[in-house]
């Protein structure tokens, strides 16, 4: 079995070969972008891996890969309008660099291209991989609201922010899991076990991005940090720091979300949440959680009914995110 660097390579290579420009160049030119400024890639090497886990070969998923991906690549066209983000990979966003219209075109055109490559990967279980595919993109549609709707409430519970986030993100790597699965004809015990899995890392790495938000380093994370706490978006963080804060930290907290954060202007304002957050410590409960959803994966990996070896590669992305900057 190939370790998770081999896969990842892989997976460059695939995206190096692809053209993405047509006519008109207006439509592609965005797409192209996006595509080309890389990213982790997750998605993607994450379906290569099952597949391979389970016997499959590469050519069985490569246009599968790069659907995945390119569906992925559509949410965060769509997501930075929404969350009025200026960075993405250390360039500008392309609502930014074009403007607004190109974001919702590129982005529309995206999720049919997505929808065109999983098309052209014939498989027995087609309809089980394009039934798994449309689930997902429903839920990460339902999850995108529940986030917009969270921005304009300040008391949102913990389990309705983890299941918001359940939808937004972690269906997407429990998806990829799945459909690489499908492909390769795995039994339906281990697909749920697997789906499972990529449901907890999932969950750990949307924690992670929240956590990085907030303290990340610009230059590696590749987008603004700080942007949830523009936004007033209910991560983790604001939700447990409420928790956790005596009545003076509280009240400075509700009044930054609300017109004392507009009124402050937005630097001093993501200045002042953050000095609540350090105050309440909250980062050590956000680590803590994520070590929680750790070993919940972990669990249901060790229960997949496969040697040891076709396994590494799915432990070795764990400990790869586990370390992630960006
Ligand atoms: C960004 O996903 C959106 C989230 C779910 C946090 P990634 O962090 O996987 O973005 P890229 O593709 O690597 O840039
Ligand atoms: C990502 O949530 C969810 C989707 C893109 C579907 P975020 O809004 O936190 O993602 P980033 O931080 O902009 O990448
Ligand atoms: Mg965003
Ligand atoms: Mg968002
Ligand atoms: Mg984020």
């Amino acid at each position: 079995m190939n370790d998770i660097k081999d896969f990842l390579q892989k997976i460059e290579r695939i995206f190096e070969e692809e053209q993405f420009v047509h006519q008109p160049e207006e439509l592609y030119a965005p797409i192209d972008y996006t595509l080309r400024l890389g990213g982790k890639r997750i998605r993607p090497t994450l379906l290569m891996v099952a597949n391979a886990m389970f016997g499959g070969d590469e050519s069985q998923v490569r246009d599968a890969a790069i659907g995945i991906e390119t569906f992925h690549n559509f949410t965060l066209l769509h997501d930075d309008l929404m969350d009025r983000s200026p960075l993405r990979r250390g360039q500008p966003t392309v609502y930014r660099k074009w403007n607004e219209n190109t974001a919702i075109l590129s982005g529309d055109t995206m999720f049919a291209l997505a929808w065109r490559y999983f098309l052209r990967q014939p498989s027995p279980r087609l309809r089980e991989v394009l039934d798994c595919f449309n689930e997902t993109a429903i839920e990460v549609c339902e999850g995108q609201q529940y986030d917009m709707n969270f921005e304009k409430r300040n008391l949102v519970g913990i389990d309705e922010y983890m299941l918001m986030i359940r939808k937004k993100t972690a269906v997407l790597l429990a998806g990829a899991l799945k459909i690489g699965a499908l492909y390769a004809g795995a039994p339906a015990a281990d697909i749920e076990r697997l789906y499972q899995f990529g449901i907890h890392m999932g969950l750990l790495f949307q924690l992670q991005d929240d956590l990085l938000d907030a303290y990340g380093d610009v230059a590696v994370f590749g987008k603004q940090t700080g942007q949830d706490i523009r936004d007033n978006k209910k991560t983790f963080l604001p939700l447990r720091a409420l928790e956790l804060a005596n009545e003076a930290q509280k009240a400075e907290l509700l009044s930054l979300f609300g017109t004392a954060g507009v009124e402050c202007g937005e630097d001093e304002k993501v200045r002042r949440v953050l000095a609540v957050y350090d105050q309440v410590d909250v980062r050590r409960d956000v680590e803590k959680i994520i070590a929680q959803e750790d070993s919940a994966a972990i669990g249901f990996l060790e229960e997949i009914a496969l040697p040891a070896e076709r396994k590494k590669p799915l432990y070795e992305m764990m400990e790869m995110l586990k370390g992630r900057k960006k």
